[in-house]
């Protein structure tokens, strides 16, 4: 697919990696909306970027909310006449363990922080996606659907809710490419290893110098890259259903 001229609705755009993505197909020639829930992330990124933000291209909206989603989704299409590509980004990260023991206090994990993580790193994407694609289909139209998985897919100690989130945007990778490739709809995902944003500021700093010492690149990603990446799957026809690991090596 051509970048140049395309539709791409980024969620989580504001900050971090998605901005990275929002950046680098701006720089391409696409038309790109950001649609996220922070407002202050969602301020940082219209005085960053003011040529998007003089066309209206900022979004609130909480994707893990159906009547929110498919408000986003709407505005989105009219805006722009029908979206090429979504990418569905947003996430959040709550890390816990299931129970642990501290001296003669058990801590569970809060149900709370598990529905919380779900709501954004899971329902939201499949709203986000049952939506477009929805429109895609009764235009006619084929597209795009890019889910930004996680090294945490493969587990990782800490980050029940989050790790199963991750894997499940794997499962629906591969779901949705089967269901959607007849109608020319292609759909891939991005596992990412570590870059830092405000998400991984959330991380205790040891744990994360311990995670730069094993990878085998002996450093973290940069939004470079991963602006490259999201170029690399936009644009070759013959990724589908896969996922694409940026992870310097890093095996957990
Ligand atoms: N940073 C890393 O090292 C890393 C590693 C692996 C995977 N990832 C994945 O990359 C993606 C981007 O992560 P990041 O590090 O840039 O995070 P970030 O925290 O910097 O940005 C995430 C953005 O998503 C928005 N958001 C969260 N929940 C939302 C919701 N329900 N509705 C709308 N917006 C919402 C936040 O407001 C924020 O602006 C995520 O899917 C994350 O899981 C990141």
């Amino acid at each position: 697919m051509n970048i140049s001229g395309r539709a791409v609705l980024v969620t989580g755009g504001a900050s971090g990696i998605g901005l990275a993505f929002v950046r680098q197909l701006d720089r391409l020639g696409a038309r790109v909306w950001v649609v996220d829930r922070h407002p202050e992330h969602l301020a940082a990124t219209r005085e960053a970027l003011p040529h998007l933000a003089a066309e209206n291209r900022f979004l609130q909206a909480d994707v893990g909310l159906e009547a929110e989603a498919i408000a986003a989704v709407e505005a989105v299409e009219a805006a722009s006449g029908g979206i090429d590509v979504l990418i569905n980004n947003a996430a959040v990260l709550r890390d816990q363990t299931l129970a642990s023991r501290l001296g003669k206090k058990i801590r569970k994990h809060s149900l709370q922080d598990w529905n919380e993580t779900l709501q954004s790193n899971l329902t939201g994407p499949f709203l986000m996606a049952r939506e477009v694609v929805e429109r895609m289909l009764t235009r006619k139209q084929g597209g795009l659907i890019v889910n930004i998985s996680s090294i945490s897919a493969n587990g990782n100690p800490g980050q029940s809710a989050y790790a199963a989130s991750k894997a499940a945007m794997i499962a629906l990778t591969v779901t949705w490419s089967q269901e959607l490739a007849l109608y020319g709809i292609r759909v891939c995902a991005i596992a990412p290893g570590f870059v830092e944003t405000a998400m991984t500021r959330q991380i205790p700093p040891l744990f994360l110098e311990t995670i730069r010492r094993r990878t085998p690149l002996q450093r973290y990603g940069t939004p470079e890259e991963f602006g490259h990446a999201i170029q690399f799957v936009i644009e070759n026809d013959y990724f589908n259903g896969k996922v694409l690991d940026l992870d310097g090596g890093l095996r957990f």
